[in-house]
C-alpha cells in the first residue's frame, strides 16, 4: 500500500477525518491526502517521497520559500535561549516596532498565536470600544473559526445570520449580518437603516478564501466612509493579504487607512504567530489598560517572532517584490494562454505572491459569482497537476501562493505540466 494510504488509514483511527484541520483532507476534491514528510524552497516531499512543485506554501506562510536557511537558522538560536517564557522579550517589542513601520495604520499591535485568535480579538475590541454589538462581515470571506464569523446569510437583508457550524448558538450569530461582497448598494441600504449599531465591519480586502475576489474601488470607497460616517471601526483581515499582496499589504494597494487590522501566516515566517492592530485609542481598550480581556499563554513565543523577524527582514530586501509578482504573472499568464489553446474554460487572476485559478469565463465577484465555476473541472486540474508533481490547495475555494524560492524555470516547468492537463481535460 502506498504510504499517504497507510498514513492517512491510521491517521483516521486516532485524529477525526485523520487530519488536524479539514481542508487537509482532500474532502473536496477526493482521493488520498499527501503527507508531507519535508520541504526545501519551493518544494515539498511525501512520505513515498515523491517530489511536488508547491503553490500552497503551507497556506500563505512560506513566502521565502520553506526552511528557508536563514530563518531556520534565526529558529535555531532563539530555540537555543528557551522555547517559552510567559514574560515580556525585547524581540517583541522589535517585531510590533517593525509591523508598525510597514503597515502605519497600526499604531499599536498584540502578538497572538493565530488567525482565529487575532479576528475573535479585534471583533471583541470594536465592540468594546463602540460598546455596541452588531458585526458587518462579507459572504465567502473567512475570518478563522470563533462563533461569531462562522455565519452564514441570513433570508434577507438585514436578517441576521445563521450558524454555519454545528455548535454555534443561534444567540451568537443574531448580532452578525452576513453581506454580498462588492455591492455596494447593499452597504449603503444597510447602513442607512442600522449604521448605528454596528460594531465593526469585517473583510478580507483580497479575499482569498473563495479564490480570489478583487474588491471594486467603490466598494472600498463606500466601506471606508460609511463606517467613518456612522463610528463603526472597519476592520481588514490581512491575515493572508499582509505581507503577501506588498510590503504594506492590501491597504497600501488600496490606499486605504482601516481603523484596526488582523494579520498572521507570513508575520510567523510558518511558525504560530498572528498579530492585531490598530489606531492607538481603540488599542487602549485592551486589557491591562482599558476593560477588552484577551490574553494568551505563548503570546508573542520567543522562537515564533525569531522565525517572524527574519521572514519580515528578507522581504524588505530589494526587488523582493517585484520578483514574486513577476514570477506569479508568468505562472498566470501561463495557465491563461495555455487553457486557451487547450478550449478549456478558465480564467485567473493574481495581486502580488497570490492568486486564483477558475474553471469559469469570468473572475468572480463576489461568492456567488464563485460558485458558478465549474469544480469538477477544478478536481480533474489538480489531480492531474499533483500527479505530475505539482501541489496546488486541495479546494476551487482557495487562493495559491508563490515564494521567492520558485523561479522562472520552476515556474515554466509548471506551465508546462498545466498545458498537458489541460490538453487532456479537453479530451
Ligand atoms: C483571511 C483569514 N483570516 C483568518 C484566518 C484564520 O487564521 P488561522 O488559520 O491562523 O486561525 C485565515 C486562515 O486561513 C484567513 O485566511
Amino acid at each position: 500500500m502506498n504510504r499517504n494510504e497507510e498514513l492517512f488509514n491510521r491517521a483516521k483511527n486516532i485524529i477525526p477525518g485523520g487530519v488536524n484541520s479539514p481542508v487537509r483532507a482532500f474532502g473536496s476534491v477526493g482521493g488520498v491526502p499527501r503527507f508531507i514528510k519535508k520541504a526545501q524552497g519551493a518544494y515539498v516531499w511525501d512520505e513515498n517521497d515523491t517530489r511536488y512543485i508547491d503553490y500552497v506554501g503551507s497556506w500563505g506562510p512560506a513566502i521565502v520559500g520553506h526552511a528557508h536557511p536563514e530563518v531556520i537558522e534565526a529558529v535555531r538560536e532563539a530555540a537555543l535561549g528557551g522555547l517559552s517564557f510567559g514574560a515580556p522579550t525585547e524581540a517583541e517589542i522589535v517585531i510590533a516596532e517593525e509591523i508598525a513601520k510597514l503597515v502605519p495604520s497600526v499604531e499599536q499591535l498584540r502578538l497572538v498565536s493565530s488567525g482565529t485568535e487575532a479576528t475573535m480579538s479585534a471583533i471583541r475590541l470594536a465592540r468594546g470600544f463602540t460598546k455596541r454589538d452588531k458585526i458587518i462581515k462579507f459572504e465567502g470571506c473567512y475570518h478563522g473559526h470563533s462563533d461569531s464569523l462562522l455565519v452564514k446569510a441570513g433570508s434577507g437583508l438585514l436578517t441576521f445570520g445563521n450558524p454555519s457550524s454545528a455548535g454555534v448558538p443561534e444567540d451568537f450569530t443574531k448580532h452578525t449580518l452576513v453581506l454580498e461582497y462588492n455591492n455596494v448598494a447593499q452597504l449603503e441600504e444597510t447602513f442607512a437603516k442600522i449604521g448605528g449599531e454596528i460594531a465593526c465591519v469585517i473583510l478580507e480586502p483580497f479575499a482569498g478564501n473563495m479564490n480570489l475576489v478583487r474588491p471594486s474601488e467603490n466598494f472600498i470607497k463606500a466601506l471606508r466612509s460609511l463606517t467613518e460616517q456612522h463610528g463603526a471601526v472597519l476592520i481588514y483581515d490581512e491575515v493572508m493579504t499582509g505581507f503577501r499582496v506588498a510590503l504594506g499589504g492590501a491597504q497600501s494597494l488600496h490606499g486605504i487607512k482601516p481603523d484596526l487590522t488582523t494579520m498572521g501566516k507570513v508575520i510567523g515566517g510558518g511558525m504560530p504567530l498572528a498579530a492585531f492592530g490598530g489606531r492607538k485609542d481603540i488599542m487602549a481598550c485592551i486589557s491591562p489598560l482599558g476593560g477588552v480581556y484577551q490574553a494568551g499563554t505563548l503570546s508573542g513565543n520567543p522562537v515564533a517572532v525569531a522565525a517572524g523577524l527574519k521572514t519580515l527582514e528578507i522581504i524588505q530586501r530589494e526587488g523582493f517584490y517585484e520578483n514574486l509578482a513577476k514570477l506569479t504573472e508568468q505562472l498566470v499568464k501561463g495557465f491563461q494562454t495555455a487553457s486557451k489553446e487547450a478550449g478549456v474554460t478558465f480564467s485567473a487572476d493574481y495581486v502580488g505572491g497570490m492568486f486564483g485559478l477558475y474553471f469559469a469565463d469570468n473572475t468572480p465577484q463576489s461568492y456567488a459569482d464563485m460558485t458558478r465555476s465549474n469544480i469538477e473541472d477544478f478536481k480533474r486540474f489538480f489531480h492531474g497537476m499533483l500527479e505530475c508533481g505539482v501541489a496546488f490547495g486541495p479546494s476551487a475555494y482557495e487562493a495559491c501562493f508563490m515564494s521567492a524560492a520558485h523561479t522562472p524555470e520552476l515556474v515554466e516547468a509548471t506551465v508546462a505540466t498545466a498545458k498537458e492537463v489541460f490538453a487532456e481535460m479537453a479530451k
